[in-house]
């Protein structure tokens, strides 16, 4: 169904291409672009963006054409970079120019759109909500106040895979993962009520359905501009009827939290978002859509992201048993098998980190970052007009074969050594984005991987029914995802974790 969607949208877009050279003037010309690959008539690089896995095939163009390369869809210009030094250029000279994440495809929509944080220019809104955020869930003392929250929820992951393995029943390890990483999430945020209702299922259900209409966002993102012009919003119905639904949802979530159902907990993000919104907070008033938007992209980024770390790098550990085995070793010997892993264990767990390090260095769930350049610059000698989008393919640089030796292969020991801090600091390892708009859940993102990891890793063996899981990825999804589920079986490897069990 998705091929012939998009297969129509593409000749559709051509048709239309014919019809846009009576409505643009010619791009003006600027001297001393970037280099561009060879382009199509009118749509110019438009094509690479309708191939399955948009990253791959930058990828392959940067190759063949260089680093910093110059594209053009329709008349929208795009500086394509896939080269950690000239990352850290930007990064060094630049970070203010690129402080946006650039234009909005649907403005109304509830992920992406003009209320939210992601897409917000870099001003005193995203300021504020960012303050909000990293005081009350994501910054180091807020991360230690709502410890508890998380130890409760992981010991709940754990006793369901328990359950499941003494009924030899099989799990879906992206699934589970999910539905813990958006349990911790809605707790932290919203209270203990949150998990009662079971709402971490629904949000994982929205999740899911906006990951797979990512790339129609994307494509609205770039395409939205030109094709107004002609009276057409791209993707816009499909988009917005999965928005409305999310938001529905979210309303009936915050109206609870008013009514103070949610008691137990003390949720002090929502507690500050309602002060802000009903303007106790004289600082700045946000509005009701402003909150929903900040939470569907909390769990958007937040917990379609880390489940689909877990997921890849479960999927690398059941393919490679003797990285397994040493992992497990480490845990054994720091932890034991008399009690459950927690997240003040993951520090002294040094090839545990290295191992999520490695699975995001080849599975970022981000393969390309996206901003946008405020003002026109120089770039290693190049000149870029003010409004170019900048696209950095973070996939290709953590893959490249002259920064990684056997870039390809999954070596958990490379983050071991120094010479590897060395290399993170010049930013070849980018799985958490670079600058003022990096991501702020890495610290939350390394606990719900490292915690859901440690706990299969230390407490089950997995019978995946077969030799070895198959890696592919699948193809227009927001995060980098995997094409097959993971179903295996869990079974119970020590005894009893858990005193009270
Ligand atoms: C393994 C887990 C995670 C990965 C790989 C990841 C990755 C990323 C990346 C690549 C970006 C874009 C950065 C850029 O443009 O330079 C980002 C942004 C963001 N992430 Fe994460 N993330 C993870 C977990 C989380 C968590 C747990 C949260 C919070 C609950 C979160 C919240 C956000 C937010 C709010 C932004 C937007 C930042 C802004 O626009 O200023 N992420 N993340």
């Amino acid at each position: 169904m998705a091929s012939v969607d998009y297969q129509s949208s593409f000749i559709l877009i051509l048709i239309l291409s014919f019809l846009f050279v009576y409505y643009f003037k010619k791009p003006k010309n600027v001297s001393n672009l970037p280099p561009s690959p060879p382009s199509l008539p009118f749509i110019g690089h438009l094509h690479l963006l309708f191939s399955c896995s948009i990253h791959k095939s930058f990828q392959k163009v940067s190759s063949k054409y260089g680093p910093l390369l110059h594209l053009r869809n329709f008349n929208v210009p795009v500086v394509l970079v896939s080269s950690a030094s000239v990352v850290y250029e930007i990064f060094k000279d630049h970070d203010m120019n690129v402080s946006s994440h650039g234009a909005i495809g649907n403005d109304d929509c509830i992920v992406f759109g003009s209320s939210g944080f992601i897409q917000a220019p870099y001003g005193d809104y995203w300021k504020f909500m960012k303050k909000i955020i990293i005081t009350n869930m994501l910054g180091p003392q807020a991360l230690e106040r709502l410890r508890g929250v998380r130890a409760v929820e992981v010991e709940r992951f754990y006793r369901n895979l328990l359950d499941k393995a003494m009924n030899k029943q099989s799990v879906e390890i992206g699934e589970e993962a999910m539905r813990l990483d958006n349990s911790i999430l809605g707790t932290m945020s919203m209270g203990r009520g949150f998990s009662k209702e079971n709402n971490e299922a629904k949000v994982s259900k929205f999740t899911v359905e906006f990951a797979s209409l990512a790339q129609k966002i994307f494509l609205a993102q770039i395409l939205r501009k030109p094709l107004e012009k002609i009276g057409i919003s791209p993707f816009k119905k499909e988009i917005m009827d999965a928005s409305y639904r999310f938001e529905e949802l979210l309303e009936r979530i915050i109206v609870k939290c008013e009514e103070r159902v949610y008691e137990d907990q003390g949720p002090e993000v929502m507690e500050t978002l309602l002060a802000a919104y009903r303007g106790d907070n004289a600082e700045y008033k946000i509005t009701r859509n402003q909150i929903k938007a900040l939470l569907a992209e909390l769990f958007f980024g937040g917990g379609d992201t880390s489940s689909t770390t877990t997921r890849w790098a479960m999927a690398e550990l059941i393919n490679n048993p003797k990285v397994l085995e040493r992992l497990r070793e480490e845990i054994d010997s720091m932890i034991g098998e008399t009690r459950l892993i927690q997240e003040t264990d993951l520090p002294k767990l040094l090839y545990l980190q290295a191992v999520i390090k490695e699975s995001l260095r080849l599975h970022p769930p981000g393969v390309l970052l996206p901003r946008e350049f405020e003002h026109g610059c120089n770039i290693r000698g190049f000149y870029i007009p003010k409004g170019t989008k900048l696209v950095i393919n973070a996939y290709a640089m953590m893959r490249n074969p002259n920064s990684w030796k056997d870039s390809d292969e999954f070596k958990p020991e490379r983050f071991l050594g120094k010479e590897e801090e060395k290399r993170e600091k010049l930013l070849n390892f980018l799985p958490f984005g670079f600058g003022r708009r990096a991501c702020p859940g890495s610290n939350l993102g390394y606990i719900l991987v490292g915690t859901a990891i440690g706990v299969m890793v230390q407490c089950f063996d997995w019978d995946i029914g077969g030799e070895k899981v198959n890696m592919e990825e699948a193809s227009r999804r927001a995060f980098l995802a995997m094409a097959h589920p993971l179903k295996c079986t869990p079974l119970p490897r020590i005894l009893n974790p858990l005193p009270s069990l």
